[in-house]
């Protein structure tokens, strides 16, 4: 059985009431034994407010970034010592409206990634190319280059994350292909494979993201090296996300 994770990306939507009226909403539809497999990442501002909302079930949660250092002069940035405090499990770094909007490079998330496993949370790092980087056919080197900074400064035997997003596809509708999420996702199993050993690579989750929705889930689940998804819009509503989880 392939380990699996359906993540949610909130991004800056949904306020601290919204978010409570969702959880009792989604808890109360939520088969339990699927709960384990299923992560919140909600804005800063919703964090208490989740983990109230979700310290009686097994679904996991976190911020959607942190800064490098857990705490000090660093105004206006978020503390995954906090998250530990809060009871999260996982943060997501280095997603590509970061990396864009943000400037965040790929160094500087490895220290994230570093800093979230010494507190025993599980980072959930971003990768993927854009349009421009595809079609001057730069896609696997990307995804490579993105990879091997985080695994240098990272423990590759404990948990973590990848997701594969390309850029192209974040919230544009454009989903990637199948023979297109495969080619990278094979990809990333057989570097991984060969940078850290058969046993480790195969533990680790490779989600996609990119204009996932309930119709197209099912069909990209079945690919081998897909181990779940990164949903952004979908995610927003209780019915949908839910249909993509039970896919
Ligand atoms: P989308 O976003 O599902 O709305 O395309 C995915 C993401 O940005 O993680």
């Amino acid at each position: 059985m392939k380990p699996i994770l359906f993540a949610a990306n909130w991004k800056l939507n949904k306020t601290p009431t919204e978010t409570k009226t969702f959880f009792t909403d989604f808890i109360s539809k939520c088969p339990q034994d699927l709960q384990n497999k299923i992560c919140f990442f909600v804005p800063a501002t919703s964090l208490e407010t989740t983990s109230n909302s979700l310290k009686d079930s097994d679904i996991q949660w976190g911020s959607q970034n942190c800064y490098s250092k857990i705490s000090g002069a660093f105004t206006g940035e978020i503390s995954a010592g906090v998250m530990k405090e809060l009871g999260a499990t996982h943060i997501l770094i280095g997603h590509s409206e970061r990396r864009q909007l943000f400037h965040e490079n790929n160094d500087e998330i490895a220290g994230k990634g570093h800093l979230i496993q010494s507190l025993s949370l599980t980072p959930v790092l971003c990768i993927g190319e854009t349009l421009e980087q595809r079609d001057r056919n730069l896609t696997l080197g990307i995804c490579e280059d993105q990879l091997r900074t985080f695994i240098e400064q990272i423990n590759p035997a404990q948990p973590w994350v990848i997701a594969y997003e390309p850029v192209w596809a974040i919230g544009t509708g454009r989903v990637a292909t199948s023979n297109q999420v495969k080619e990278v996702h094979d990809f990333i199993r057989n570097f991984l494979i060969q940078e850290l050993g058969t046993e480790v690579a195969q533990r680790i989750c490779i989600l996609y993201g990119g204009s996932v929705k309930p119709d197209n889930a099912k069909e990209l689940l079945q690919l081998e090296n897909v181990n779940g998804f990164l949903v952004g819009g979908a995610s927003l509503e209780v019915d949908s996300f839910l249909k993509i989880c039970l896919s």
